[in-house]
């Protein structure tokens, strides 16, 4: 959804925070409930960022920036609790136009000043520094961005996983992508994602990761917490565990890293066509109630 201006739309959400629609993956940027709110509650707050903010420094990934939004409630946390920390943030953003419209579009107006200059910094020059802070964001393909990090041993304390959803943009929830991501996670580190799709989590797993549940804002579902060792996660209840044995446990791969959406998808509906695992349906009707049968988990 354009405006006629070539811009991207721009819709408030229920917490008075707007979001924008993106009409390359079909999909809103945020929760409708409110983006701010899945900011905090989502990922911030999923993750006790609060509590890793008391240590002297503090290391983070944010994969899939868009308006920065997740980046911003992080800073706000951190300057908050613990104003001493000192924070290297990397960011992963394919289209410079998101964060650039955020800020000349005032969506970005609602978080604290200083929070708000780092964002425009980070819009217009990729970089923001300050005494306590080095961030960066890396334009381009994540696939690709995320192997720079490897080369020089990045490794997050915290990482926020936010692409749009597995259906619309399955290149950034393949194995072989999460493997990378996986790579760039501290052994200490959370990661954190609000999909709760068995493929997503079945990608996690094979990447040597443990997950487990975790409340995320205005959605049915809950998010994934991933982490090195299972050590402090929620175990998942028996409905998710059952759902890892079906078919929509399948993950998503791309090999090369490169191949497009379409490929991918259909890559995946191949494995599932001969995969030995229970049709999805079995679990669906166990679990959902009727009028779920339509919306499985993303
Ligand atoms: C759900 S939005 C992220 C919202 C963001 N975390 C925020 O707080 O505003 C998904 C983002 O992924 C970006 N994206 C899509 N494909 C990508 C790719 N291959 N590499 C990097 N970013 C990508 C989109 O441009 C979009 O900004």
């Amino acid at each position: 959804m354009l405006s006629p201006t070539g811009a991207l739309v721009v819709e408030p959400t229920a917490d008075g925070s707007k979001t924008m629609f993106s009409e390359d993956f079909g999909e809103w940027f945020h929760s409708r409930q409110g983006a701010y709110t899945e900011a905090y509650t989502t990922y911030v707050e999923a993750v006790d960022l609060a509590s890793l903010a008391q240590a002297s420094t503090l290391t983070l990934l944010d994969v899939c920036y868009g308006l920065g939004y997740n980046t911003a409630a992080a800073l706000e946390t951190i300057l908050r609790v613990n104003p001493a920390c000192r924070v290297r943030l990397v960011g992963l953003e394919l289209d410079p136009r998101v964060p650039r419209q955020a800020v000349d579009d005032g969506l970005i107006d609602g978080w604290p000043t200083p929070v708000q200059d780092c964002l425009a910094d980070l819009a217009a020059t990729g970089q923001a520094q300050r005494p306590w802070l080095e961030a960066t964001l890396l334009w381009g393909d994540a696939r690709q961005r995320i192997q720079e990090l490897e080369g020089v041993e990045f490794q997050a304390d915290v990482i926020f996983f936010d692409p749009f959803s597995p259906p619309h943009c399955p290149e950034l929830w393949t194995v072989d992508f999460v493997r990378r991501v996986a790579t760039c996670l501290h052994p200490q580190g959370k990661l954190v994602t609000y999909s709760c799709a068995a493929a997503v989590r079945t990608a996690f797993l094979l990447a040597g990761l443990s997950v487990g549940p975790v409340n995320a804002a205005g959605r049915r579902w809950p998010g994934t917490l991933v982490q090195a060792s299972s050590l402090g996660l929620a175990p998942l209840s028996a409905q998710e565990q059952e759902h890892l044995l079906t078919r929509a446990a399948v993950p998503y791969r791309d090999p090369t890293l490169r191949d497009s959406a379409a490929a991918i998808r259909q890559r995946r509906q191949q494995e599932q066509a001969v995969s030995g695992l229970v049709p999805t349906a079995h679990w669906r009707k166990r679990w959902l109630p009727p009028r779920e049968k339509v919306s499985p988990p993303r």
